[in-house]
């Protein structure tokens, strides 16, 4: 990565405002954190900045409040699960910028950590605000990016505020460009994209993109419908993108005349309806019933793609392979997860659904790396560069 990090700068006794992405999911009834990896994933940068004696002042946005104040979205209780990992206090401010979130920084010494509120109270967050911007930089005297996940996202926390600070990577961003670069740039080969979920249209980037690099494709999930019927096979009830139908085709085509090989599914999962009380049967790609609908990958296609997989020496995943929140429509997903798991290959795991079910199954550590964004990943790997990276000073040559 061609970006200066954290350490390359001085950061002793500097107020540093390290941008993360603590945007966790929540219990919608109990209001607790279900996941903490995104907090966990950036400890590496605040342990640093620790040690070294700065004050850290993180900021992150927290869901999507629309510019307003919405109580259950305010960061008191990521401040709370943070302060329980260091083992150590993380104040925590109730505005993300003004006189009494300044004056809460005058009183921080080396080593403190303060947490502002969710940075999306304010619009002017989104729409990348100069006056916003500079209202957080005054905070500070340098900028840290390590919100890897959001940084696809042109916000004044994470473009707008660079053009006033010394802005650098955090360690976490540092590390998701390296690994996810390097599965763009220098894969060990034979390389395999496993992909899936639900709609070919958020992918299709990342796709055309990936074509050049892999030897295989294997897909699955529901966006494996849509090149079932480029290929003239019935689907059913199968929602498919039908305006998507030339993308699936051309995505046929360049994997032919790249030489990768491309995997669909010979079997399906077919439901009559999208609950636990649907009824289920596994039917070949070529007899799927008018009626049902594909909600999982079937046992033979698990064999065909787990043959597959283990000849490779790097495989990229993400996707789920059926509709894995319903327990009877996981069974792909999960054989997926556990076979990559299994792998001495470099095994890398892509996007926010995916890396909920590895983290879930917890299989998470036996990968070699799961990636903490959603959409930023999809863009970095459909070769786009992100916003906030390439805000951040360049490193000295
Ligand atoms: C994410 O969860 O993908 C990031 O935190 C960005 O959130 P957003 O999609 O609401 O911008
Ligand atoms: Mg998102």
């Amino acid at each position: 990565m061609n970006k200066m990090t954290v350490r390359d700068i001085e950061v002793a006794g500097k107020r540093a405002l390290v941008r993360v992405d603590f945007n966790v999911p929540l219990d919608e009834k109990t209001g607790k954190i279900t996941d903490d990896s995104r907090i966990r994933a950036t400890l590496p940068t605040i342990k640093y900045l620790i040690e070294q004696g700065a004050k850290v002042i993180l900021c992150s946005h927290l869901g999507r409040p629309k510019g307003k104040i919405v109580e259950k979205l305010r960061l008191a209780v990521v401040a709370q699960r943070l302060s329980q990992i260091l083992g150590q206090p993380v104040m925590v401010t109730k505005d993300s910028i003004g006189p009494d979130v300044e004056k809460a920084i005058e009183k921080l010494q080396g080593g403190d950590v303060l947490l502002l509120d969710n940075l999306r109270f304010h619009s002017a967050e989104e729409r990348d605000s100069p006056v916003f911007a500079r209202a957080l930089a005054r905070l500070a005297d340098i900028y840290v990016n390590d919100a890897f996940g959001t940084s696809h996202r042109s916000h004044a926390s994470i473009v707008r505020v660079a053009e006033y600070l010394p802005s650098v990577a955090g360690l976490l961003l540092e590390k998701e460009v390296k690994t996810l670069g390097s599965i763009l740039e220098n894969p060990a080969h034979p390389f395999g994209g496993l992909l899936g979920g639900a709609k070919v249209s958020d992918k299709v980037g990342m796709l055309e993109n990936i074509l050049n690099r892999v030897d295989s494709l294997l897909i699955g999930g529901g966006m494996a419908a849509i090149f079932l019927k480029a290929k003239s096979y019935e689907v059913g009830l199968s929602l498919i993108e039908a305006d998507r139908l030339d993308t699936a085709v051309g995505l046929m085509e360049k994997a032919s005349r790249n030489g990768v090989r491309l995997l669909l599914p010979v079997d399906v999962i077919v439901a009559d309806g999208l609950d636990a009380e649907a009824k289920v049967k596994v039917v070949s790609t070529e007899n799927i019933p008018p009626r049902l609908r594909i909600v999982d990958i079937g046992p033979q296609t698990i064999k065909n793609f787990s043959e597959e997989l283990r000849k490779c020496k790097t495989i990229f995943w993400n996707g789920p392979m059926g509709i894995y929140e319903i327990p009877q429509f996981a069974e792909g997903t999960k054989a997926m997860a556990r076979l990559l798991a299994g792998l001495d290959a470099t095994t890398i795991i892509g996007g926010g659904s995916t890396a909920e079910i590895v983290i879930e199954m917890k299989l998470a550590d036996k990968m070699t790396f799961v990636s903490t964004g959603g959409g930023a990943t999809l863009r970095f790997l459909s070769g786009k560069t992100l916003p906030g990276v390439e805000a951040l000073l360049n490193k000295e040559t």
